[in-house]
């Protein structure tokens, strides 16, 4: 029988918590041209770094590192203590390694900033120079590997050879799906934020639209909404056209790699999903879809009309709701679509 997934959201709630400059971003109204409501969570703001990924990078490392005390000293702590002298002297021996399309890059980078480890992230040749330059502002070690993604991840994984490198990957494959879990344990806070939201405001969307780049941000809010929200949404995956892997996988059933052009979403240009994420999201998941790259622009376009400044890649839960308003002649009335921005602009 399949082991049941399930993320502990109050753990990681009580460990982000602890982070200095934590706070809960906002839920936005914002009228859409067809007259209707749009929720929108905005990750704009999310630790000061523009992008949700913060909380999978950060608390994954966190989790990681309370974990390895507690095997070298036979004595657990409490999430706060690992701001302490002692254990962020400890924390130092440490190198986290990852590839990243960029955000999970700064994650990674700002947690080991936070606890006083080292990292080394592999970016590959099409992630902007800007992600770069970000990068070594937080002093992390950037290392050019690779074509695509998936070149930049095989990189990464050799990187690791002792016992003190530990690899810190938002995807998880066969064998390797511990740490991931981590990372997506930690996305599941911006999905508690909006349940602790629309609890208080007695409004739940009927439709939420989560863009995905290997999938795991869309796995963990699909989970924490499964098991924990009292009402449901019809829940919407979307896709750049040129990286529809997870719903090429849905419909084949099976974990399946895609070819495509480079996308303009660079963030969710991912052509292999994570098997945790499509084991997710084949069963809880309503819908695949995918949006161009122009539909992608014109979220974008339509968001800085709302004063909402993002990217492609953060527009594209939006482009895909408007999309679903055109192709679809509109979604059913009285509908409460519910969309992710998920990072700012450049
Ligand atoms: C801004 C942004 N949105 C969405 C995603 C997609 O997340 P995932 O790769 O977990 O599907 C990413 C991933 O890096 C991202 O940076």
């Amino acid at each position: 029988m399949k082991k049941k997934i399930f993320f502990d959201f109050q753990r990681a709630q009580t460990i982000i918590r602890h982070c200095p400059v934590y706070q809960a971003t906002p839920v936005q109204r914002i009228e859409t041209p067809f007259g209707g409501q749009l929720l929108i969570k905005d990750e704009t703001s999310r630790f000061r770094m523009g992008a949700f990924k913060a909380l999978g990078g950060i608390y994954a490392m966190a989790a990681i590192l309370l974990e390895r005390w507690n095997e070298d000293n036979r004595a657990p702590i409490k999430p706060e203590h690992i701001f302490t002298e002692e254990v962020s002297a400890w924390s130092h021996q440490f190198t986290f390694v990852c590839a990243s399309a960029g955000n999970h890059g700064l994650a990674v980078a700002k947690g080991a900033k936070l606890f006083n480890a080292k990292c080394r992230i592999h970016l590959s040749k099409t992630v902007p120079i800007a992600f770069e330059q970000r990068l070594l502002d937080l002093s992390a070690t950037v290392v050019r590997s690779g074509a695509n993604y998936e070149e930049s991840m095989r990189a990464a994984i050799e990187d690791c050879s002792d016992v003190r490198e530990i690899l810190l990957s938002d995807s998880a494959w066969p064998g390797y799906s511990r740490i991931p879990s981590l990372v997506m344990e930690g996305y599941t806070v911006m999905a508690e934020e909006m349940r602790a939201f629309f609890h208080a405001e007695s409004t739940w969307p009927t439709h939420v639209f989560l863009q995905a780049g290997v999938g795991g941000m869309a796995a963990a809010i699909a989970c924490h909404i499964r098991s924990v929200w009292p009402r449901q949404p019809t829940i919407i995956v979307v896709e750049p056209e040129a990286a529809a892997c997870l719903m090429e996988s849905h419909r084949r059933k099976t974990l399946t790699e895609v070819k495509g052009q480079v996308s303009s979403m660079g963030r969710l240009d991912c052509k292999l999903p994570s098997t945790l994420a499509f084991e997710i999201l084949h069963e809880q998941a309503n819908q695949f879809v995918c949006v161009s790259d122009l539909e992608a622009e014109l979220a974008v376009d339509f968001l800085a009309s709302h004063r909402l400044r993002t990217t492609p890649s953060g527009a594209a839960g939006v482009a895909a709701m408007l999309d679903a308003e055109i192709k679809l002649e509109g979604l059913p009335e009285g509908s409460i679509p519910l969309a992710l921005v998920t990072e700012a602009e450049d």
